[in-house]
């Protein structure tokens, strides 16, 4: 098995990082391939936290290349300060970190797009992280976007900034174009032609790690619209991002936290409002990663996990955070959704339905012990372990990784 994808399958925040950071210490590379710095990777190692935005999480692994792929979106200036930051941890990129050409460019002006937007929407705002995502791949798509590779050619770097500021009736500021000037100094040894790098490792037998951003209920697409990133999040997006055929991506994991969360708005059918989602929101450290805010909190939610399995196409699942589920005497599973006396069929794409349904709940006795010290499956209590077993049936997808707390040995492998 060359390659694996790792994504995560709600609405992001799932702990795909520290799933790609157990499995990741073989990898030969380890690919983001959409998404920007709203991304939050939390990972705990050796008593130390690091949160990547734009940088892939293998970068702790020195034998590691790390690619951010074409489909990214990149703010060259949060991604020197990340890789300033990580740098004084020790964290060598030379050789190391591979940028593709083509990768959109986020400037000072799409944060203030970004702003400005969700200031206009109100009550509608979508709850984005503002870090100007969805103003960048919306000038992408209309062909007004700067890529990476226009930093290397100055004079067309001038002229297609003024045609942006002009398409957005601004004012360029000159000190912008000599900014990006100096960071093209210090981000040209990394920038590549990444679909080639990939297709080459590929081809040598290289193991490669495809690290998902958000979750596949922020999909532009296929996820909770308009309540969604700006990116493809789900398999599919892999290709798309990185320039490689379906055919090269020989395995997909799915990653789901043992309950739900869900930053910013949108229907959230699971959703606790009570004492309950407060104690896991406490328990789990349920804080945004990138912004700081409190995430929404609901029970997990197997209806919508089976829909997201089928759309990436899971050959199988991980389940994480499980440890935060002890001590609560009653769980429940969300197995279906009701809309008066009809039974849906098959996961709203509407917000005007997804609102409206009222989830059907399977109801599961909790268990007390605390979870973190387990390494094996039955060392887990036998309501944990059949907790688990539900979902894995639910969700129709065999439980490849169960983790129990944050940090890589924290961590359950289940032997197929
Ligand atoms: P990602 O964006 O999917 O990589 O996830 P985040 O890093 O945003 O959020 C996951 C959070 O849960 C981080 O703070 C992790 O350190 C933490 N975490 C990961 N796995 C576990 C676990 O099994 N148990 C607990 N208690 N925390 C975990
Ligand atoms: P990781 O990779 C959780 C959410 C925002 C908002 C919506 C749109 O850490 O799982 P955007 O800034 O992308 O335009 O915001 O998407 N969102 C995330 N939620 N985890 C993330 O990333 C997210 N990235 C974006 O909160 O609801
Ligand atoms: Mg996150």
């Amino acid at each position: 098995m060359s390659t694996l994808a790792v994504l995560g399958c709600m609405w992001g925040d799932e702990a795909k990082a520290k799933v790609v950071d157990y499995l990741g210490g073989l990898a030969d590379y380890v690919v983001r391939f959409q998404g920007g710095s709203n991304a939050g990777h939390t990972i705990h190692h050796a008593g130390q936290k690091y949160v990547f935005h734009s940088v892939p999480s293998g970068i702790l692994y020195p034998n590691s290349k790390c690619v951010i792929a074409a489909g990214v979106v990149i703010d060259p200036v949060s991604l020197l300060n990340e890789m300033d930051a990580l740098t004084k941890l020790g964290i060598q990129f030379e050789g190391r970190l591979f940028i593709d050409e083509r990768a959109g460019l986020v400037l000072p002006l799409h944060q203030e797009l970004d702003s400005s937007a969700e200031a206009g929407l109100g009550a509608n705002k979508i709850g984005t992280t503002q870090r100007g995502i969805g103003p960048a791949y919306a000038d992408h798509t209309a062909r007004v976007g700067l890529r990476m590779a226009d930093l290397l050619y100055p004079d067309w770097l001038s002229s297609r900034l003024e045609a942006l500021y002009k398409h957005h009736k601004r004012e360029l500021d000159p000190a912008l174009v000599q900014k990006l000037l100096q960071i093209k100094t210090r981000l040209e040894p990394f920038i590549c032609k990444a679909d080639n790098l990939l297709q080459e490792a590929y081809l040598e037998d290289k193991y490669i790690l495809f690290e998902g951003a958000q979750g596949s209920l922020l999909d532009v697409s296929f996820g909770t619209y308009p309540y969604v990133t700006s990116s493809n999040t789900i398999s599919g997006g892999i290709c798309t991002g990185c320039g490689i055929p379906p055919r090269m991506i020989n395995k997909i994991l799915g990653v789901y936290k043992a309950y739900s969360t869900r930053v910013g708005e949108g229907p959230f059918p699971t959703e606790l409002f009570d004492a309950t989602g407060d104690r896991i929101r406490i328990q789990g450290n349920e804080f945004g990663s990138t912004t700081g805010r409190p995430r929404r909190i609901g029970w997990f939610d197997a209806f919508a996990a089976a829909y997201t399995a089928r759309i990436n196409g899971l050959d199988s699942i991980a389940v994480t955070l499980l440890d935060v589920l002890s001590g609560l005497p009653e769980l429940k599973i969300c197995t279906g959704y009701w809309i008066g006396e009809r039974k849906l069929t098959a996961f709203p794409s509407h917000p005007m339905e997804l609102q409206a349904v009222v989830p059907e709940y399977l109801s599961l006795p909790g268990w007390d012990a605390d979870l973190s010290d387990c390494r094996k499956l039955n060392k887990l209590p036998k309501a944990a372990r059949d907790y688990l077993e539900v979902i894995q049936d639910l969700v129709e997808r065999p439980l490849e990784l169960v983790s129990v707390g944050p940090d890589r040995s924290q961590t359950i492998a289940i032997k197929s």
